[in-house]
């Protein structure tokens, strides 16, 4: 298991104007992955880039390109995220009946491959894939839009800590929505090690992002 807490700030929360001084920035700042948030207007009600943007900012930062796609379906992009420079992409079980064989696809391209679960899905959807997945995001907010309340789902993130320590393989636990540095607190004792966080990351410009990130890790 994974014991250090790596912050994954999104950069829906950045401006979008300058994206890659954004990214270098939070990347100077001590950021651990780059969270790339992919909206289709359809699985979420909101529209954010696809892998062109994703493929130009590439290369503004080394670090872990963490990409969340929100959308529905997933399978005739994974290609396309990929090529790219996507590390890890992370696909939800909402969004498809065969996650299974999404899950096969990312891993046949050689990347890190993620499923996330929205607040009212069970952990059950977990029972047979969980020898497929590098990731597991645990939604604490319904997906769309930054700047939500936190959902405290944290027996539901202890429950997945347990799937994961079940398993005896370094699969992350991410939890995104919501995230600020009490929320943290109370994730990071749920069993997550990587935290998603655009608002706390970004409101306070570029001259906080470091004090932002550093009070987000606990
Ligand atoms: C929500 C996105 C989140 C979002 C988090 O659909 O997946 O990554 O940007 O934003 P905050 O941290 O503001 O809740
Ligand atoms: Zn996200």
């Amino acid at each position: 298991m994974t014991s250090l807490v790596r912050i994954a700030p999104s950069i829906l929360s950045a401006d979008f104007s300058k994206l890659g001084e954004e990214i270098a920035a939070i990347d100077a700042a001590g950021a651990d992955y780059i969270h790339l948030d992919v909206m289709d207007g359809h699985f979420v009600p909101n529209i954010t880039f696809g892998p062109p943007i994703v493929k130009m900012v590439r290369g503004a930062t080394k670090k872990v390109f963490d990409c969340h796609l929100m959308i529905a379906p997933a399978d005739p992009y994974l290609q396309g995220f990929a090529d790219a420079g996507a590390d890890i992409i992370t696909i939800h079980a909402e969004a498809g009946a065969h996650w299974h064989r999404s899950l096969q696809a990312i891993k046949a391209m050689g990347k890190k491959a993620g499923l996330a679960i929205n607040p009212a899905t069970p952990t059950s959807v977990l029972d047979h894939v969980m020898d497929l997945v590098d990731l597991v995001l645990v939604m604490t907010v319904n997906p769309g839009f930054g700047g939500q309340s936190f959902i405290p789902l944290l027996d539901k993130i202890s429950d997945v800590r347990a799937r994961i320590k079940a398993t005896g393989r370094d699969i992350d636990l991410e939890v995104d929505g919501g995230i600020n540095p009490d929320t943290a607190k109370q994730v990071i004792a749920a069993g997550a090690n990587v935290l998603v966080a655009g608002t706390a990351v970004f409101k306070g410009g570029p001259s906080t992002y470091a004090s932002a990130i550093k009070s987000l890790r606990g």
